[in-house]
């Protein structure tokens, strides 16, 4: 563990030196030994390290959780971004028995009747797909920033996920949304149209909502729930920070 708790304490100061995207997924491909997976939600951040995956060149495997809830839309603008930059976005499905056995118990639209089905239903359709998804890599990387909510104030740029066993790596953690705004019209990005519609942020259809002006980013996600709960366990597993 110390050495890999040292190799993301290394990773992280590069990557805080290294001011353009391109030159930070071009270290992340070079510094990690082994298979590196990039998981994206189509979301504003993740299209930005899309580009910057496609116009490098990294040998960085994209994957997409598809948890059977999404907008047509956020649907929609993987095949804009495949037609855009070739490679096809892998996508994980939950697994199916998990899925049957969910909805058996807690119905189609369990998830709304507490926090804890709210969890089960995350658990069965991302987070066990995220582990399956993640099996064999040494890396991780993730559009999380700093600045998308008050729990995520001091993401670094890199660090252990003990659960998972492996590097997780968040190019964009300093970034600003104003950076990612001003990167995808520099560079004429695809993004989910339903950003332009009142949804800065999107996840799955039942639990996403509009924001209304003045309202923080995140809070049409799980907007029935308090600000401390409102992570699916994607995120908010034992993590080893680097300093
Ligand atoms: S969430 O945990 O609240 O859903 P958010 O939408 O902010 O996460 O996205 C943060 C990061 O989690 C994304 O940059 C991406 O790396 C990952 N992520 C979130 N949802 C998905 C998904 N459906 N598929 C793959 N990765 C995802
Ligand atoms: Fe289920 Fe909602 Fe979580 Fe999607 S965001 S997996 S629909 S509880």
């Amino acid at each position: 563990m110390s050495a890999s708790l040292s190799q993301a304490d290394i990773i992280s100061r590069e990557l805080a030196a290294l001011t353009h995207l391109e030159a930070r997924i071009g270290f992340i491909a070079r510094a990690v030994a082994g298979k590196i997976a990039f998981s994206t939600s189509l979301g504003v951040e993740d299209q930005v390290i899309l580009h910057a995956i496609a116009t490098t060149g990294a040998a960085i495997d994209v994957f997409t959780l598809d948890t059977g809830r999404h907008f047509p839309e956020t649907l929609d603008t993987i095949e804009s971004s495949e037609r855009r930059y070739a490679p096809r976005i892998r996508l994980i499905a939950p697994n199916a028995r998990d899925l049957e056995s969910l909805v058996a118990r807690d119905g189609i639209n369990g998830f709304r009747s507490s926090i804890d089905a709210r969890k089960a239903c995350c658990d069965v359709r991302k987070v066990r797909p995220l582990q399956r998804a993640l099996a064999g890599a040494r890396g991780w990387v993730t559009g999380l920033r700093r600045g998308q909510s008050v729990g995520r104030h001091s993401i670094p740029f890199a660090e252990i996920d003990t659960g998972l066993g492996l590097l997780k790596l968040n190019p964009l953690a300093d970034w600003s949304l104003e950076q990612v705004e001003a990167y995808i019209a520099a560079n004429d990005i695809p993004i989910n149209p339903l950003h332009t519609r009142g949804y800065p942020s999107v996840g799955c259809q039942p639990c996403t909502r509009p924001v209304r002006p003045g309202e923080d980013v995140r809070a049409g996600r799980w907007w029935w729930e308090n600000e401390d709960g409102k992570e699916c366990g994607l995120h908010n597993r034992p993590i080893a920070e680097s300093s």
